[in-house]
């Protein structure tokens, strides 16, 4: 289908809109977290008769207003950009999400309502009133929640469709069912539930500890310090969830968009996993010293996060080892030992919590949410860097695919799956030409390859070999 698609003046179609993505997703993501986070910190405050909460819930709420519009003004240039530079993208994928699209729209509408009027503006009213008001907080998170579910299922589909066809320009679909309760669904919608959670909470926390430093005021120092124990030590337990979904969520990906995997475990996208990993190693790092050192009293708590460590374990056991190590061995040794290590590391520094005085401790817990708000950035660049060339996997192209990258696609497609391992490791034998190996690949019984594709193979492993 030729639809017209805009040209770009300067960068690529794909930084456009990531940029535009990457403004409103952020907002979104605080605002849903913390109106989810309002009404239990607000139960807890009534139940407990402890005001601290109830401040702290308001602030939460209040925040979350002051962004709601430009979070709201950057969601609506979104599909705008998407009709002028992915138009048939949008006609086939609008189209067939058009009623959950509306929907959300309603509940949309509905959260304004319920966060703005029935939630912040009634709150020093019916502070006698209160679980008709934590009612009303409720109800104005799930509306969030529930718009945060049709984003995610029709999100998802775009990575892995299983098998629900993208409807063509011209057939008005409505709505898919199939195609929004696709493979990838839940998990999706889980790892950024959890991730956004935690990625906020923890950020939130080194805002007020910050707050707290520079505070002069005694109470209000006090206040601060407390927000940022609540936020930050609730941010480090929301992660724990979220190794184990990724995970999932990794085995889904592996068997409905082979090629996807294949791009995040060793293929062109796998480099994303560096900072990733790194920036997770330091919020972890920082957060367990600051929750072993703030919370030293509650073994309970202290116990739960080092089973939780421990648990990591059995995600590496079965994780293949990563060549960086030399062998499975050495691999085995070195997350063991790295697991190990950081809890008998943490239970030391509960021991000496009391002798230890870090100054500007503050600092460092600003430091851990400004890395675990990184790596939600990488997350979501990942997911859509992995698709590459497609917009919607095995069903739609991008307008700008190169040659290069559909060559990418299709060897990762047809040769990845007896290799499993990145394309630069494939070694061409001496003496062959990579048409050669490539043709004579094409003759194993396993595989099928048109005598195009053979061309297309070997061009994109000759400019890999470079
Ligand atoms: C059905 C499984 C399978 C598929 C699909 C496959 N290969 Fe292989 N390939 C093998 C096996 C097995 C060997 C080792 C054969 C041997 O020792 O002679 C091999 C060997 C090779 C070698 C020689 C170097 C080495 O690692 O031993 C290269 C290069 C290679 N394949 C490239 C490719 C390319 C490119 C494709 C995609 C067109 C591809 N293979 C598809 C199974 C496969």
């Amino acid at each position: 289908m030729d639809l017209p698609v805009i040209p770009t003046p300067v960068f690529d179609r794909w930084v456009w809109m990531e940029e535009f993505t990457f403004s409103h997703i952020p907002i979104a993501a605080v605002i849903t977290a913390w109106m989810f986070l309002a009404p239990i910190l607000e139960l807890i405050g009534y139940r407990k008769r402890d005001l601290r909460y109830d401040r702290l819930s308001k602030s939460l709420v209040y925040f979350s207003m002051i962004l709601f519009s430009p979070g709201a003004a950057l969601g609506t240039g979104i599909p705008f950009l998407i009709i002028g530079l992915y138009p048939e993208f949008w006609a086939r994928w609008a189209n067939m999400f058009f009623w959950p699209l509306i929907f959300q729209f309603i509940l949309f509408t509905m959260e304004v309502l319920f966060l703005f009027n029935f939630y912040y503006l009634t709150w020093d009213k019916t502070m006698h009133r209160k679980r008709t008001h934590i009612a009303c907080g409720f109800i104005a998170a799930l509306m969030g929640e529930l718009i945060q579910l049709i984003w995610d299922g029709i999100g998802s589909y775009m990575l892995t469709p299983g098998g629900v066809p993208l409807p063509a320009v011209n057939e008005p679909v409505g709505f898919s069912l199939a195609g929004y309760l696709n493979p990838s669904f839940l998990s999706l919608f889980l790892h950024r539930s959890f991730g956004n959670l935690s990625f906020t909470l923890l950020l939130a926390g080194g805002v007020f500890a910050f707050r707290h430093m520079r505070h002069r005021v005694p109470t209000e120092k006090a206040y601060y310090g407390f927000a940022a124990d609540v936020t930050f030590t609730l941010g480090f337990l929301f992660f724990f969830a979220q190794p184990v979904i990724g995970w999932f969520y990794a085995r889904v990906i592996q068997g409905e968009a082979p090629v996807a995997f294949i791009a995040m475990m060793g293929g062109h996208a796998w480099y994303y996993f560096i900072p990733k990993l790194l920036l997770i190693l330091v919020f972890v790092f920082i957060a367990g010293t600051y929750v072993f050192v703030r919370h030293r009293d509650k073994p309970w708590l202290l116990g739960a996060i080092s089973i939780g460590l421990a648990s990591f374990y059995v995600i590496f056991l079965n994780h293949p080892p990563l060549r960086v190590f030399g062998s499975p061995l050495a691999w085995r040794i070195a997350y063991t030992a790295g697991i190990l290590g950081f809890i008998a590391y943490l239970w030391f520094v509960r021991w000496r919590g009391p002798a230890l005085r870090v100054p500007g401790w503050q600092i460092f817990l600003l430091v851990a949410g400004l890395a675990s708000t990184a790596v939600f950035f990488f997350g979501g660049n990942m997911r859509e860097r992995v698709r590459s060339p497609q917009t919607v996997y095995g069903w739609l192209e991008k307008p700008e695919a190169t040659d290069y990258e559909r060559n990418r696609f299709l060897t990762y497609e047809k040769c990845i799956g007896c290799h499993i391992r990145s394309p630069r490791d494939l070694v061409l034998p001496a003496g062959e030409t990579w048409n050669q190996r490539v043709a004579a690949e094409a003759r194993r019984p396993e595989v099928s390859l048109s005598d195009e594709e053979v061309v297309r193979i070997a061009s994109y492993l000759e400019e890999v070999d470079k």
